[in-house]
Parts: structure tokens; C-alpha cells; sequence
């Protein structure tokens, strides 16, 4: 591309305008030329839609695939990793081999998962092979740990599935489809509390397939301890990592936000296990990654124009075992706000509130402009009132 970079975004946040800006790019409006579009997933499909269409000139890029919903719907995504297993099986390679009860050695990297309504059948012989088994069910298009629910009992899914019915606000047609995986019940515990790993990876181009994964990965951790027992099933905050579950818990904590580094829990594997079986987790968590892009490549539309950047939902079992559980592509967690962004809502709201006290320290001018609570407080003069400002954090969206 020649001369500096034109961008555009819909998703007015700063970790995407500020990195842009670092770069020396240029910003332009949607409707003039741009060279690199950041967009929501729901641009992307008036993008390639057969009505709006654009015709995408050699330096424009964007940064999803038209189809990428395959890799990050819950039910495309497992749909597209049974049919490699299988293609792989049928050409014989070794990687599809199985052990003496039918399982695969090596392909064996998600939890066994039905789609609901369409597989009720298959799922309940399954279940019935071990009724004292708990499964994880998760509404296929929703987030953020929305709408997910753990039974051990079919009469539950019975339920479930009546109640979805006669529902008067859920009509048939709009009626969500499901997924339900095994849950894996036995997760490696650090300090008694579930936790998985969020790993960043962009994908260039599918065929050839080129990806590169991002150094700083992160734990999530629940903060209620973590327990099999039946009676907790209900509890979210013992079976659910997601920071926008575990953030409504009392004993979240907002300083580190029930996080570690991937760094960290390298350290911790290695003086607690040892490097080598550390360093084989870590090889079999890639390993599984560029699996489960291989097993879209072939359905993927590799458009030239697009990149795409995926979140990694990895739990790690007792026996250190990698599970892949989920690929995402929109990211809350990503827009969080920079720290001076929050430094401003913060003050912003503090102000606010002082006026509602009819506090003497939010008096105007005749200009509407704060007497003493002006800029200078955001510039750092007024320390004290700052410091006040963000006693009451502002909580960003995540995932
Ligand atoms: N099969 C499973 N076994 C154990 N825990 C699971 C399983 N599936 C999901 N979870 C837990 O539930 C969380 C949310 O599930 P996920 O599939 O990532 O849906 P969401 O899109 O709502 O984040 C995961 O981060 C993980 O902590
Ligand atoms: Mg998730």
C-alpha cells in the first residue's frame, strides 16, 4: 500500500483508535476510500450480503471472514471439527486413530457435544451409557456465559424443553438452538477455584493457512472454590469463568479482576509439575488451535481481503489435559477502556454526584462550567478529588 494507511471503524473504542493512531494511519469516513476496516460483526454481513455488497478493491482488508461464524458459532464450530475427524478418519490417516473403546487418540480435544433440538435422540443414548455423568448446556448464539445451565438428569432437559415450548414469550420459530456438552467435571484447580485460559490467535490467510498467536494469553478464575457436589450445580460462580459472571460475585476482586497472565500459570506448572510436562500442555494447546482451524479451512471463504482475529476458550482437566471449548470473535474484553478514558467517566461521575448533593465543590459558572471540578482535575491538579473520583472503579463489559 502506498502513502500512510486510511482506517475506519464502527466500534468507537479506544484499544482499536489509539494503535491505529501509534501507527501514523489515517482516519477516514465509511464512505470514502479506506485502505483497513475494523467492524462489528453484524457490518461484515452487509459487507459480502448479495443486495449491499461491496466490491473490495486490492488494498482494502477487513478484519472478519464473510463465513466466519463457522469456527465461532458453538454448533458450527463442533459440526466442522466431527466432519475432519471423520474426513481424516476415511483417508486413514494416523491421526484419526482410536483406542479399544472407540475413542480418538489425538482428536479427541472437545467435550462430546449433541446439538438440541436436533440431536435429543443421541444425546440421551449417550447419556444413558453413564446417567451419573453432568452436562453443560449453552444457548449457541449468545455470550458471556448467558442463558447456560448444568443438569444431571434427564427429567431437566425435559423440562427445559417443555417450558421453552409453552413459553408465551418464545415463539417456536425464534426458539434458540442449544448445544449440550459433557461437562468436564474434573478441571485443574489452582487455590481450589476452576479457572481456563483465553488465548489470542489471528488467522492470515485459510488456505494457506497461516496463523500467529498472541504472547499475552490470560487465566480467568471463578471465586467461589470449586466443587463436583450436585447441590452446587446451580452456582455459576463455582462452574462459570467468565469475568462478566464472576464480577457480580461478592468476593471478586475488582484490583486483578480474578486474572493471571499465561506467563504466570507457566510458572506456576513448572515449579509445581515440572517444565517438561508443562511444556507438552502448552504444545498440545497449539496443536488443538491449528487442528480446529484445519478443520474449517476447506469450508471457510478465504477471501483475500480478510483477516480475522479469534479468543480461545481452553480448559485445563486434572490430568492436564487441554479441552477446547469455544472460539469467539467479537470481544467486549478488547474495548475496555484505557486508563485515562476511565480516569474521565470516573471524574465524570463523581462531579455528577456531588451535584445531586447540591455540594458547594460542583458549583457552575454562567457558562454551565464547573467552578472548581474543571479540566484541572482530570489534568491532576485537584489529586484529592481524583483520588476520590475513582474510589468507585468503573467496571468495564467483558466477556
Ligand atoms: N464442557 C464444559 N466443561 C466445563 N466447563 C465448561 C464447559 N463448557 C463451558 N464451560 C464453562 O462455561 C464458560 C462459558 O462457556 P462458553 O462455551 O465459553 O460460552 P460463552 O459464550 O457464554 O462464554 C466457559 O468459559 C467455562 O468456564
Ligand atoms: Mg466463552
Amino acid at each position: 500500500m502506498a502513502g500512510k494507511v486510511k482506517w475506519v471503524t464502527d466500534i468507537e473504542k479506544s484499544v482499536l483508535i489509539n494503535n491505529f493512531e501509534k501507527r501514523g494511519w489515517v482516519p477516514v469516513a465509511e464512505n470514502e476510500d479506506w485502505n483497513f476496516y475494523w467492524m462489528s460483526v453484524q457490518t461484515i454481513r452487509n459487507v459480502f450480503s448479495v443486495e449491499t455488497g461491496y466490491r473490495l478493491s486490492d488494498d482494502q482488508i477487513v478484519n472478519h471472514f464473510p463465513n466466519h461464524y463457522e469456527l465461532t458459532r458453538k454448533d458450527l464450530m463442533v459440526k466442522n471439527i466431527k466432519r475432519y475427524r471423520k474426513e481424516l478418519e476415511k483417508e486413514g490417516s494416523p491421526l484419526a486413530e482410536k483406542d479399544e473403546n472407540g475413542k480418538y487418540l489425538y482428536l479427541d480435544f472437545v467435550p462430546v457435544t449433541f446439538m438440541l433440538p436436533a440431536d435429543y435422540n443421541l444425546f440421551v443414548e449417550e447419556f444413558r451409557k453413564n446417567p451419573s455423568s453432568t452436562w453443560i448446556m449453552k444457548p449457541c448464539g449468545k455470550a458471556q456465559g448467558k442463558g447456560i445451565f448444568l443438569i444431571n438428569k434427564l427429567s431437566q432437559i425435559k423440562k427445559w424443553s417443555r417450558d421453552s415450548k409453552t413459553s408465551t414469550f418464545v415463539s417456536q420459530s425464534t426458539k434458540e438452538a442449544y448445544v449440550i456438552s459433557l461437562y468436564i467435571s474434573n478441571p485443574l484447580l489452582i487455590g481450589g477455584k476452576k479457572f481456563d485460559l483465553r488465548l489470542y490467535v489471528l488467522v492470515s490467510t485459510y488456505r494457506p493457512l497461516r496463523c500467529y498467536m498472541y504472547k499475552l494469553g490470560f487465566c480467568r478464575f471463578c471465586t467461589v472454590k470449586y466443587t463436583p457436589s450436585t447441590s452446587e450445580l446451580d452456582n455459576m460462580f463455582v462452574h462459570l469463568t467468565n469475568v462478566a459472571i464472576q464480577k457480580h460475585g461478592d468476593d471478586y476482586n475488582h484490583i486483578h479482576g480474578g486474572k493471571w497472565t499465561v506467563n504466570n500459570l507457566r510458572l506456576y506448572l513448572e515449579s509445581t509439575r515440572g517444565k517438561d510436562v508443562t511444556n507438552k500442555l502448552f504444545d498440545e494447546i497449539h496443536w488443538i488451535i491449528v487442528q480446529s482451524l484445519k478443520a474449517v479451512a476447506p469450508v471457510m471463504n478465504n477471501d483475500k481481503h480478510c483477516f480475522e482475529c479469534y479468543g480461545y476458550d481452553i480448559i485445563i482437566d486434572d490430568k492436564l489435559k487441554p479441552w477446547l471449548i469455544e472460539i469467539v470473535n467479537h470481544f467486549p474484553n478488547h474495548y475496555e477502556l484505557t486508563r485515562k478514558d476511565l480516569m474521565v467517566k470516573n471524574i465524570k461521575r463523581y462531579r455528577k454526584e456531588l451535584e445531586k448533593e447540591g455540594s458547594p465543590l460542583a458549583e457552575k459558572d454562567e457558562n454551565g462550567k464547573y467552578l472548581y471540578l474543571g479540566t484541572a482535575a482530570i489534568s491532576g491538579k485537584q489529586q484529592e478529588h481524583t483520588a476520590m473520583a475513582v474510589k468507585k472503579p468503573y467496571k468495564p463489559t467483558e466477556d
